[in-house]
């Protein structure tokens, strides 16, 4: 693989010799930084970077140079929380959204996650594979280099296995870094309605063997909120998914104080996310956990929720990750650098704080802040290169452009 210089960056950003893999309250305000820099790449890895005056000490002889002047670079984003695996899109829901029915009333109706689920059938893997193959191009133009995917559109075994097998193909044939969550509890079919410790059963009898036995999934996901999952309901998924090695990363207090939280934190999920219901004893569990707090501005947004208190969690000395959440219903973006914008915005949380968010922060969320999410020497040399910007606010300020030129994925130009 040919080696690859980056010079006269005008600023590298999150420069860290020895990460830790989180970044907790005040150190999120913190983003380490060399001005004037230059990063080389050797073997789909951060090689080494410095300053330019030290360049020629670093005898380096790249196959490859590209001159970042007026640029800067920073590690590519990690979006630990997607269903960009899916049937269709949902416009018309959407359109009933804005004349007033509620995410609950619409799902009551037989639309949202069952709509998918409907469609879903009617659908090939090889369409599945098509359709999210351009989402990936269109996050990784945006600034993405590794995404977590959700099933969660097919509800029966043989469709959510459905789902999996199009994950796994996309690890094969995208440069971006890709894991797997099994969310069959997404929401209850309508034929459980009523019975859905019945469907539950099912989840942990049938599902859950086998997704774990083929290695389909690295983690397991619960919607457990008012109207979906249960307590009980989650307890048991994760307990069942615990046994096969699946770690939990779950869907929690969206729609109420569901106790999403606090049985996420009691089985160790690396993840809880959207959070709109978090309050005093939420956050005094997630304080003692590491679980890492994950919030979902693109869906709070779109859905007109309320928004989580991040500014709050942050505070009290959580860590707080951000993604996407790219789904047909809730958040048809994913675009990283407008949850960047909306950190900053909707939640106030500083420029600093933001790229946290996204990058470190939501690298730990999917299991990979060991070898992603910062520039470190040994890490994956997954990075953006972006337009000539005047300072890193301006990422989070100039809102709704792409400020991203360049996006590199395991050392090569993508
Ligand atoms: O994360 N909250 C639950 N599930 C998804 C919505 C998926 C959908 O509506 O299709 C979410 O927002
Ligand atoms: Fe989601």
């Amino acid at each position: 693989m040919p080696t690859l210089l980056i010079e006269n960056i005008k600023k590298l950003v999150l420069t860290e010799e020895n990460p830790k893999t989180k970044k907790s309250g005040k150190e999120m305000s913190k983003l380490p930084s060399k001005e004037n820099a230059w990063l080389f790449l050797k073997d789909g890895k951060i090689a080494n970077y410095g300053t330019m005056p030290d360049l020629s000490n670093a005898n380096l002889r790249p196959d490859k140079t590209i001159d970042a002047t007026g640029k800067m670079v920073l590690p590519a984003f990690c979006d630990s929380h997607t269903h960009l695996v899916y049937p269709a899109s949902r416009e018309i829901e959407y359109v009933d959204k804005i004349k007033g029915l509620s995410y609950e009333e619409i799902a009551k109706r037989g639309g949202g996650i069952l709509n998918s689920a409907k469609k879903m059938k009617q659908t090939t893997v090889a369409e599945l594979v098509d359709s999210a193959l351009e989402r990936l191009e269109e996050i990784k133009i945006f600034g993405t280099g590794a995404v977590e995917i959700k099933s969660g559109y097919g509800l029966d075994t043989e469709q959510e296995l459905k789902m999996l097998y199009a994950i796994r193909k996309l690890k094969e044939l995208s440069p971006l870094t890709i894991k797997a969550t099994f969310l069959g509890a997404h929401s209850i079919p309508a034929e459980y309605r009523g019975k859905q410790e019945e469907y539950v059963d099912i989840v942990i009898n049938e599902m859950i063997p086998v997704v774990a036995s083929e290695g389909l999934a690295e983690y397991i996901d619960v919607f457990c909120d008012k109207g979906f999952f249960t307590v009980e309901d989650t307890e048991r998924i994760l307990m069942a998914g615990l046994k096969y090695g699946l770690i939990p990363k779950i869907h929690a207090n969206e729609l109420d104080f569901s106790g999403g939280i606090q049985v996420g934190v009691k089985y160790g999920a690396l993840s809880v996310d959207h959070l709109e219901y978090t309050g005093d004893a939420e956050i005094a569990s997630l304080l003692n956990s590491d679980t890492m707090p994950t919030i979902l501005p693109g869906a709070a947004f779109f859905l007109n929720m309320p928004y989580a208190p991040a500014r709050k969690m942050i505070d009290a000395g959580l860590p707080v990750a951000m993604a996407t959440d790219f789904n047909p219903g809730s958040s048809p973006s994913g675009n990283m650098q407008l949850i960047l914008s909306m950190a900053s915005i909707l939640y106030r949380l500083t420029p600093e704080e933001a790229v946290n968010a996204c990058t470190i922060n939501a690298a730990y969320a999917m299991g990979l802040s060991e070898e992603l999410g910062t520039i470190t020497v040994g890490k994956k040399a997954n990075v953006i290169i972006t337009k000539e910007i005047p300072t890193v606010e301006y990422l989070p300020y100039y809102y709704g452009s792409n400020k991203v030129e360049t996006v590199i994925l395991n050392g090569e130009v993508v």
